[in-house]
C-alpha cells in the first residue's frame, strides 16, 4: 500500500482537503480582521432586513441628542448648541448628548447611555458592520466618551451635570437657541456620588474595550479614568441624589451598590484583573448583590445586567479552570436564570405581560423595562448558543436559546408596531408612530427663536415640524394605548438611553447571531 505523511493516500488526501480548509478559513479571519481595522467583531450571521433597518433608525436619535460643535451633521433642524458648556471651570463640556426632550445633561444616565451602546457593540459590533451601522454607533460612543473624559479632569473630581434642571425644565425652546445659565454640578471627596462615578467607570471600561484595537490610546486613556473613577466612588461612598437632594426628583438613585458591582464587572472584562471580578463575587456580591432574587434591568438598578455580563464569564470558561469554581459566580449565573425564566412567557415564574404581550413593570417610560429585559435575553440567548450549553431550567421546565430569542423578538416586534396600537414607538420607523413627541427641538420649527418662552410649540396641537428619528418614547400604559399628546410625558417622552437599550436588542436580532467568547 503505498504511504504519504505516515499513512494511507486517502488520509494523506483527508490531510490535503483539511489543510487547504484551514487555509481557507485563516485567509477569512485574516480578511475580516482588515475589513474591520483590526478589531475582530463577532462574525454577524444571515441578516434580518427588518430590524437592520430599525437599527439605523434608532441610532440617528443619537445625533438629535448632540450638544457642541457638530461635525457632518445630517439633521437638518440641528446646528451647534452649549458650546460654552464648563467654560465657568476652564473644562470642555460642550460634547456629551442631551437626556430627553430637555437640555439638561445628567451624567447619570448619559454614563449609562454609553455603558450600553458599548455593550451593543461589544456583542453585535458584526451585526452592525454588516447592516452598515456600526460607524454610527462609533460615532455617538465617541461623542460621549469625549465629554466623560473631561468631566474626569482630577481623580476625585467628576463633574456629574451640565445645566439647571429647574430653569431648563421652565423653558420651552431650541437647544441652537438656548440663553439660560447652565451651572455645573461635581462630586468630590465630600461630595460623594458612587452610583454615578461607578457607572461612568463602567461606562469608560465598557468602552475602552470597543475601542483597543481601534485607537490603542484612546482606549488605554478611557481605561486609566475608569479604574480611577472605581476607585474614588468604592473610597467615598454615597449615592449621589443623597449628596445633591433637590436631584432626587430627576434621576433618583436608589442604591450605589449596584454601580459598584457593575463597574467592577466590566473592569473585570477590561483588564483581566482578578481583584475586579473577587470585588463583586466576594463579600460585596453577598451583601449588594440580592442575589437569588430576579430583578429588572434599568438606569437605576444594574443588578440583572450585571448578573447577566458576569454570566459571561462562567459561560465561557473552561471546565475545571479557577473561575468555572468560583461560588460567588456561579450565584451570578444562578441568578441571571431566574431573571431569563421571569421574561419566558412560558415559564411558571414569568412575569405580567399586557394583552398585547408587553412586559409591563411601571408605566412611566413604560418600554424601559421590555426593551433592557428584551436586549439581555437575547444576549444571553447567545451565550447559551455560542458556548453549547443550550438548556435553561425554570422550575422543572426545560427552554433552550431560541424560547429566550423569541421572547426578545416579541418585545421588538411590539415595539415597531405589532401591537393593538398598530403604532410604532420608535419615530421614523414605518408608516404610523408617534407625532407629537415632548422634544424641545423637534417642536419648534427651526428658524424660530423662542428664547425661553416658547411654549405655544409645546402646547399647540399639531404635529412636531421636526421628526426626532429614532426616538423611543415612553410606551403605552398597561391596558396597551397611548396618548399622542405633547404634555404627555411619561408616555411621550423619548429619553437617550431608551435609545441606547433599543439599539442594543435591534443589533442582537440585526442578523442570526452568534457573540464572541471574549470581549477582549
Ligand atoms: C484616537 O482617538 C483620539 C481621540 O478621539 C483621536 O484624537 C485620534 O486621532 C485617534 N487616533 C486614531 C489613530 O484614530
Ligand atoms: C429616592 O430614593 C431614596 C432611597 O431609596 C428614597 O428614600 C427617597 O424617598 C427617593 N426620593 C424620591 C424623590 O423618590
Ligand atoms: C488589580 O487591580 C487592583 C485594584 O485596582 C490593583 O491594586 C492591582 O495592582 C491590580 N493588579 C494588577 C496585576 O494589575
Ligand atoms: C387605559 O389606561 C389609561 C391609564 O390608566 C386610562 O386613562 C385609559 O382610559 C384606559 N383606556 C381604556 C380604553 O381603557
Amino acid at each position: 500500500m503505498a504511504r504519504c505523511c505516515g499513512c494511507s493516500v486517502r488520509c494523506c488526501c483527508w490531510l490535503l482537503l483539511l489543510t487547504l480548509v484551514a487555509l481557507a478559513v485563516t485567509a477569512t479571519v485574516v480578511f475580516i480582521r482588515y475589513r474591520n481595522g483590526g478589531q475582530v467583531f463577532p462574525l454577524p450571521g444571515v441578516p434580518d432586513p427588518k430590524y437592520a433597518e430599525a437599527l439605523a433608525v434608532a441610532l440617528q436619535f443619537f445625533q438629535v441628542q448632540k450638544s457642541g460643535k457638530l461635525v457632518n451633521n445630517e439633521i437638518p433642524w440641528r446646528g451647534d448648541s452649549a458650546l460654552d458648556d464648563g467654560k465657568e471651570a476652564k473644562l470642555d463640556l460642550s460634547k456629551g448628548m442631551y437626556d430627553a426632550g430637555d437640555h439638561m445633561k445628567f451624567g447619570f444616565t448619559l454614563a449609562f447611555t454609553g455603558t450600553m451602546l458599548s455593550w451593543s457593540v461589544l456583542e453585535y459590533g458584526g451585526a452592525m458592520g454588516a447592516a452598515k451601522q456600526r460607524d454610527a454607533a462609533m460615532d455617538a460612543l465617541g461623542w460621549m466618551m469625549d465629554f466623560l473624559i473631561n468631566a474626569h479632569p482630577s481623580d476625585d473630581v467628576l463633574y456629574i451635570q451640565v445645566g439647571d434642571p429647574k430653569a431648563d425644565h421652565k423653558c420651552w425652546e431650541r437647544p441652537e437657541t438656548m440663553s439660560e445659565k447652565r451651572p455645573l454640578t461635581k462630586i468630590t471627596t465630600k461630595a460623594p456620588g458612587s452610583d454615578v462615578a461607578a457607572e461612568t467607570a463602567a461606562a469608560m471600561a465598557a468602552a475602552s474595550l470597543v475601542y483597543k484595537h481601534i485607537n490603542g490610546t484612546y482606549s488605554s486613556s478611557l481605561l486609566d479614568h475608569a479604574e480611577r473613577l472605581f476607585a474614588f466612588a468604592d473610597k467615598h461612598r454615597g449615592s449621589y441624589t443623597r449628596t445633591f437632594p433637590e436631584l432626587s426628583a430627576y434621576y433618583n438613585s436608589t442604591t450605589y451598590q449596584d454601580e459598584l458591582l457593575w463597574a467592577a464587572s466590566w473592569l473585570y472584562h477590561a483588564t483581566g484583573n482578578r481583584s475586579y471580578l473577587s470585588y463583586a463575587t466576594g463579600k460585596n456580591g453577598k451583601e449588594y448583590g440580592d442575589l437569588g432574587n430576579p430583578r429588572y434591568f434599568s438606569w437605576d438598578d444594574k443588578r440583572a445586567g450585571t448578573e447577566v455580563l458576569l454570566s459571561r464569564v462562567s459561560f465561557f470558561a473552561s471546565d475545571g479552570s479557577d473561575v468555572a469554581q468560583d461560588e460567588g459566580l456561579g450565584s451570578y449565573k444562578d441568578t441571571a436564570d431566574a431573571v431569563m425564566c421571569i421574561l419566558l412567557p412560558e415559564s411558571d415564574t414569568a412575569a405580567f405581560r399586557t394583552e398585547g404581550g408587553l412586559l409591563y413593570v411601571a408605566e412611566w417610560n413604560s418600554l424601559q423595562h421590555p426593551v433592557a429585559s428584551a436586549f439581555l435575553a437575547a444576549v444571553y440567548s447567545d451565550y447559551m448558543s455560542a458556548s453549547g450549553k443550550t438548556e435553561l431550567t425554570c422550575s422543572g421546565k426545560s427552554f433552550r436559546a431560541a424560547d429566550l430569542r423569541k421572547f426578545a423578538k416579541s418585545q421588538a416586534d411590539y415595539v415597531l408596531g405589532d401591537n393593538p396600537m398598530k403604532l410604532s414607538y420608535l419615530v421614523g420607523y414605518g408608516d404610523s408612530y408617534p407625532q407629537r413627541v415632548h422634544h424641545r427641538g423637534a417642536s419648534i420649527p427651526a428658524d424660530v427663536d423662542t428664547g425661553c418662552n416658547g411654549q405655544e410649540w409645546l402646547k399647540t396641537p399639531k404635529p412636531n415640524p421636526n421628526v426626532a428619528t429614532g426616538a423611543l418614547v415612553g410606551g403605552p400604559f398597561k391596558n396597551d394605548s397611548f396618548i399622542d399628546d405633547r404634555e404627555n410625558v411619561r408616555q411621550n417622552e423619548a429619553t437617550t438611553y431608551n435609545s441606547a437599550l433599543i439599539v442594543g436588542l435591534l443589533s442582537g436580532l440585526a442578523s442570526t447571531s452568534s457573540v464572541a467568547q471574549s470581549l477582549s
